[in-house]
């Protein structure tokens, strides 16, 4: 083979294997998980997440989605002693959540005092765990929701307290996506545990899921 035949069938060989490896990841699907830290089950803030991950499913039949609520599993406050003993069913979330296959995941919590729950500051703490596997969260599209019982009643500060906890897992975090555009979702509960006179809320939570899985979709497609 002289040095032209062996460049051009280099070249042809190279040309194949990128057109395959852009058709692998033009194909791969991408799991977005909502994770409810309520500690009522099926209440608001599991609505709002299912608000979300409706929207992220309706981008592209690529999307899938899975819905986690944390009530009753027995997440307990982290202890750095002995992380294990507090995580009951966090343990079964480190494989699910760190598979390659999830591209995005969006956290939900009510507010309380202006804050997370104390079950959502339990899950990041033991999100430890994927810092301790090389960062095994890194890379993965975050989201977040935040539902209270007033209007001003602290959503927007919730959101950024879990955002802080997704930026040390190398999460890429997003907000809500056009039209609303701001920090992620933000819903109020009517007093009756029910988000759905709430239309701007919805439209956030909409807009949260779309930007969510848009993004994961584009990551997906450049392999990272
Ligand atoms: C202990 C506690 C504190 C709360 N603090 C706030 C608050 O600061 N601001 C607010 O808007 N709502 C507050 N709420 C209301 C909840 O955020 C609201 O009812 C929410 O929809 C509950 O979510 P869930 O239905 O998923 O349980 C509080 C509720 C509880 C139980």
């Amino acid at each position: 083979m002289n040095r032209r035949e062996f460049l051009t069938t280099t070249l042809a060989a190279g040309t194949t294997a990128t057109a395959t490896s852009a058709a692998a990841a033009e194909s791969r699907t991408v799991k977005i998980v909502g994770i409810s830290c309520s500690p009522r089950k099926g209440k608001t803030t599991a609505a709002a997440l299912r608000i979300c991950l409706e929207a992220a499913q309706a981008v592209d039949s690529r999307v899938t989605t899975e819905l986690i609520e944390l009530a009753g599993r027995n997440v307990g406050v982290f202890d750095p002693a002995d992380p294990k003993a507090t995580q009951g069913g966090f343990a079964d979330l480190i494989p699910l959540l760190s598979d390659p296959s999830v591209g995005g995941i969006i956290v939900g919590t009510p507010v309380y005092f202006g804050n997370m729950t104390s079950l959502c500051k339990a899950f990041l703490d033991h999100c430890m765990a994927f810092r301790q596997q090389k960062f095994a969260l890194s890379g993965k599209v975050g989201g977040v929701v935040a539902v209270g019982a007033g209007r001003n009643g602290g959503q927007e500060l919730t959101l950024r307290s879990v955002q802080a906890a997704l930026l040390c897992q190398e999460m890429i975090v997003v907000g809500d996506g056009q039209p609303t555009a701001h920090f992620g979702a933000t819903l109020v509960n009517d007093g009756k545990d029910s988000i759905a006179s709430d239309e701007f809320g919805i439209s956030t939570a909409k807009n949260l899921g779309r930007r969510v899985a848009e993004v994961a979709l584009k990551l997906a497609r450049t392999g990272s």
